[in-house]
């Protein structure tokens, strides 16, 4: 399942969103465009959707209120609201829709109360907030039915697929030192000192074919780079070792610990796209890989998600990311920022974006370059 549309109102610098969504999806814009705050969207109903710990209130004071996450630029219509399209594929009609409203918390109680929730499955509408008994008992509009196990049974996939969206900002630093700092594990930190048990958790022979895809996509981006193995160390702690055909990699290979910050946050890319069948956010990811391997991701997530029907979100500022001929104008979101917030277009809804596209320039080529000099590539 992925979902195919998004409808946002009033959510941090964006008044308005409403973008159909496609299986890769790349989102691109300038510095304090709203790259963070859109992915965000999406962490925020895993946090409603989570089983322990989740919920509306958290997931709201978790972002230190509705005055933080409403839209300062928002008019006189103060609702935040968030609606998804849960399909099969990105043009398939929808499975499921799930909407959310939301108001400014009462300052007494500080509490926030949804203004609606509605749940549609095939069309047909499951749920309709506010109901009966929440206006008989307005309390109950402060959780969704999302959260709630008892309200929740008619839809509970949605959440199920909610729940596993990965947001994936590795912290290599952290698996490294694992040993010096355990015990400490952050709270849902999917890549870093949770990273190697998370593998070793994985059934044998599941782990072995999926350590076996990611040791072949290594190989085709690392030069050198021959072989990646899951091992246990005698006292019984999971590692990865990998092997170089270098003339300096000793027989033995190496221990995660020696691995490159890029070689292990390719690694945690990789394994979340084998494993994941709901979304996984992966922020501008040319920070912390070097630029060959960079250049090759596009290409990768297609590969790796081949028989998966997991969603990939990247945001980035990289023309490098963007170069594969095989990026279609509908999978890159360009944000544009203007007075009334960011306004979120798909690259293919610009005319001039659409021939250049034609013309044989690459994505990259064409919505990472600035207009004047885009002028320049027609000649
Ligand atoms: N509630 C809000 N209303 C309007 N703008 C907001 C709100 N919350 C955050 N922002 C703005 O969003 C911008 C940051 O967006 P961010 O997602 O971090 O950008 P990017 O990831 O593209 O660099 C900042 O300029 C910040 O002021
Ligand atoms: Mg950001």
């Amino acid at each position: 399942m992925i979902i195919n549309r998004l409808i946002v109102k009033n959510w941090r610098n964006f008044q308005q969103i409403n973008v159909p969504l496609r299986e890769r999806q790349f989102i691109v814009g300038p510095n304090a465009s709203g790259k963070s705050n859109l992915l965000d969207i999406f962490r925020f109903l895993r946090d409603i959707a989570k089983a322990e710990g989740g919920g509306l209130q958290k997931a709201i004071s978790d972002r230190v209120g509705v005055s933080k996450i409403r839209c300062l630029s928002a008019g006189q219509d103060t609702e935040v609201a968030i609606e998804i399209h849960i399909a099969d594929t990105p043009d398939a009609p929808a499975t499921w829709r799930y909407g959310i409203g939301f108001h400014h918390e009462d300052h007494k109680h500080r509490q926030t109360y949804l203004t609606h929730e509605r749940v549609w499955r095939d069309g047909e509408l499951l749920l309709d907030r506010p109901d009966a008994d929440d206006n008989r008992d307005p309390d109950r509009l402060t959780q969704t039915a999302l959260e709630q196990i008892a309200a929740n049974a008619k839809f509970r996939e949605i959440g199920g697929f909610l729940r596993n969206v990965t947001y994936l900002h590795l912290i290599p630093q952290l698996i490294r030192f694992a040993d010096s700092i355990q015990g400490k594990i952050i709270e849902d930190d999917p890549f870093g000192q949770a990273f190697l048990e998370r593998i070793a958790s994985v059934h044998p022979n599941t782990r072995r074919a999926r350590v076996k895809k990611i040791e072949h996509a290594l190989k085709t981006v690392i030069p050198q780079f021959e072989k990646l193995e899951f091992i246990r160390d005698n006292a019984g702690q999971p590692h990865l070792r990998s092997r170089y055909s270098h003339w300096c990699s000793n027989e033995k290979g190496q221990q995660e610990n020696q691995f490159s910050e890029g070689t292990f946050r390719l690694i945690g890319l990789l394994w979340s796209l084998l494993e994941s069948d709901s979304i996984i956010l992966f922020e501008e990811p040319e920070l912390s890989l070097n630029i060959g391997i960079v250049s090759q991701l596009a290409p990768l997530i297609s590969r790796m998600r081949r028989n998966k029907r997991c969603q990939v979100f990247v945001s980035t500022q990289s023309d490098v990311l963007l170069i594969e001929p095989g990026i279609d104008g509908t999978e890159v979101l360009m944000l544009t920022p203007s007075e009334e917030g960011t306004i979120v277009k798909p690259a293919s809804d610009f005319d001039d974006v659409c021939v250049l596209l034609k013309n044989g320039f690459t994505v990259g080529e064409v919505v990472l370059t600035k207009p004047t000099e885009q002028l320049s590539l027609l000649e």
